[in-house]
């Protein structure tokens, strides 16, 4: 019986490789369908699922040679002119079990790299997805020196061509059209989705942002303020890595409770206020490996303090405690850090050799700056929930690059703003806070929420952010929780537990009886 049916279903996949079906001939038809103004397309080509597709264009600092894809696309190519001197590298992706909805992809940090494999995750749940290069190649943000049609592309219009011309691909490829458009990023990517619910209110009906690196121009005023609170290597200031997870553990051991549960996860960071004085070493002190001096205490409580501007206002909220362990080496190390560094180089100054020695008069001169206003900070939603529009945020609560407190500033200034309380925001914008969920992924908690297909454990709405998102705007039921995956060992392994975290500006709190691995141990208050 089931021998029989492998044997038909292969008889079937040697007929379809003898001679194209329809959906292959359409494919190859399509490059010479397509007559769009700025659009150039490079190539259409079928991929089969199951195929490791090779993408030998890609910038190599965008490390990522290769995507397996599982399921039958079509895959189109194009070059499109965003000024005369500037172009997007787009990408459309046309799945044969395609289910009536369109859907952007976001990018990361100042690139410059299509996110192959978020192309790949929605393709597999049946979306006509497109994905863009942000208008330049490569990771680095040196294409911005004297260029303000490139930073402009970074700032908004990448994602929004691409939407304009991906929502006309995807009607002249599919007879049906489609019915609902999303859109699916972190980080960047999810400030690319703020932007979009801020400034096109019509590109999505859902809009899943993560981590979003919104208030952007403090973001790396920020993360360029650390490096002169530690230090080079060699300063009194400095603290190793191996210091960092002394200063982690006394977080931990001060925190990790407060919500009932011993797991090495602050599922609050906001009610963790650490004292790390604790951490100086004592007068008589014979080992001095597992305490600080205290100049390093110094140093650590002004690296987990809100960044103030000249004049005193606050400009970004403070590292989130929890965090530290995994920041040590991206963020504390001695140097500028690379992203900061090249936004003050390449935009605020172009000025290459820009120093990395921030002040707070720099913090004043970027954000005076603020080129088309890619601080993505407008609070007024008005017309994106005029549209009837959702937005699903979220935020890992140990996130080492984007500080989670800065997403709950936003909440706040969209409350704020718009004058409504979060029972009312819930009908169109709805904040979660992911415990143990480092930047877009990783930590040590249950992050696996369906964001991308590193993270994927389940597509049950409940359990994946994206599929809740179709939920909420195809039958109105919005998601209360958002559950995550634990895994045993990273992606890929088996799920070792699952916890439900909270809406915003709930907290999740342990109940028990039994362990914390309990999801139903827990209860949002
Ligand atoms: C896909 O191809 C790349 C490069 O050839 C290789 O490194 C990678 O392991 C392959 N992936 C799979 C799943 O086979
Ligand atoms: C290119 O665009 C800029 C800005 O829109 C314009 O000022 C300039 O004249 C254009 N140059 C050419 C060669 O068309
Ligand atoms: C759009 O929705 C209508 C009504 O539910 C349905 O009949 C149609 O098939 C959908 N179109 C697509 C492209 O899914
Ligand atoms: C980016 O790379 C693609 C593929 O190699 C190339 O076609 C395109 O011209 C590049 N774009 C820019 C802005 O350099
Ligand atoms: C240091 O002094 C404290 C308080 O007097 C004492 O409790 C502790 O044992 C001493 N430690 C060492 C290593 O001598
Ligand atoms: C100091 O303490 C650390 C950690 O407990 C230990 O690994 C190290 O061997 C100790 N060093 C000395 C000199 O006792
Ligand atoms: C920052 O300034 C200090 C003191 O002038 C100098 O020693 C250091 O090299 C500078 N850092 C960088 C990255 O230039
Ligand atoms: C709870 O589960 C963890 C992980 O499976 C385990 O290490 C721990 O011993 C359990 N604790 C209790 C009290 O059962």
């Amino acid at each position: 019986m089931i021998r029989s049916s492998v044997l038909s279903i292969l008889a079937l996949g040697s007929v379809a490789l003898a001679s194209q079906d329809d959906f292959q001939t359409k494919c190859a038809q399509f490059q010479n369908k397509i007559n769009l103004p700025h659009v150039k397309v490079n190539f259409a080509e079928y991929i089969q699922g199951g195929t490791n597709l090779s993408l030998p264009d890609n910038a190599p600092s965008c490390d990522a040679s290769s995507q397996e894809v599982s399921v039958d696309l079509c895959r189109v190519a194009m070059a499109v002119d965003t000024s005369n001197s500037s172009q997007i590298t787009l990408e459309a992706w046309f799945p044969r079990e395609y289910k009536g909805r369109f859907l952007s992809t976001g990018n990361g940090g100042l690139s410059g790299c299509i996110q192959y494999y978020d192309l790949a995750y929605a393709a597999q749940f049946g979306f006509a997805t497109v994905g863009a290069n942000n208008g330049h190649n490569g990771t680095s943000g040196k294409p911005f020196y004297h260029h303000p049609e490139v930073v402009k592309d970074f700032a908004y219009r990448s994602i929004h061509t691409g939407v304009v011309i991906g929502k006309e691909l995807t009607k002249m490829f599919y007879d049906e059209g489609f019915n609902k458009s999303y859109y699916l990023g972190c980080s960047t990517g999810g400030r690319q989705g703020w932007k979009s619910v801020q400034k096109y209110p019509n590109d999505f009906d859902g809009v899943v942002a993560g981590s979003p690196a919104i208030n952007f121009v403090n973001l790396l005023s920020w993360s360029a303020h650390f490096y002169p609170i530690t230090g080079s290597p060699s300063s009194d200031t400095f603290l190793t890595t191996a210091d960092w997870q002394i200063v982690h553990d006394e977080i931990l051991r001060q925190c990790d409770t407060i919500d009932g549960a011993k797991d090495n996860i602050i599922e609050d960071p906001d009610l963790c206020d650490p004292i790390l004085d604790t951490l100086i070493c004592p007068r008589n002190a014979t080992n001095t490996s597992k305490c600080l001096s205290g100049a390093q205490v110094r140093a650590a409580d002004q690296v987990l303090s809100p960044l103030y501007g000249v004049n005193g206002e606050l400009l970004y909220r403070r590292m989130q405690p929890g965090s530290e362990v995994l920041a040590a080496p991206i963020m504390y190390t001695g140097e500028p850090f690379e992203y900061s560094l090249d936004w003050f180089r390449y935009v605020v100054y172009n000025d290459p050799s820009w120093s990395g020695n921030f002040t707070v008069k720099d913090a004043a001169a970027a954000l005076a700056q603020n080129p088309y206003n890619i601080q993505t900070w407008d609070g007024d939603l008005t017309p994106f929930q005029k549209t009837g529009g959702k937005v699903l945020h979220y935020h890992g609560m140990m996130d080492q690059l984007i500080s989670s407190e800065d997403s709950k500033e936003y909440y706040s200034h969209v409350a704020e703003t718009m004058n409504l309380p979060p029972q009312d925001l819930d009908e169109f914008y709805r904040f979660f806070t992911i415990s143990g969920m480092a930047h877009c992924g990783d930590g040590n908690g249950a992050y696996g929420i369906g964001q991308g297909v590193d993270t994927y454990a389940s597509s049950e709405p409940g359990s994946n952010v994206l599929m809740a998102m179709v939920k909420w705007v195809e039958e109105g039921v919005a998601p209360e929780t958002v559950r995550g995956a634990k895994f045993e060992n990273g992606p890929g392994t088996p799920v070792e537990y699952w916890r439900k975290h909270c809406k915003w500006p709930k907290h999740n709190v342990f109940k028990g009886p039994g362990n914390y691995t309990d999801e139903n141990s827990w209860e949002c208050v």
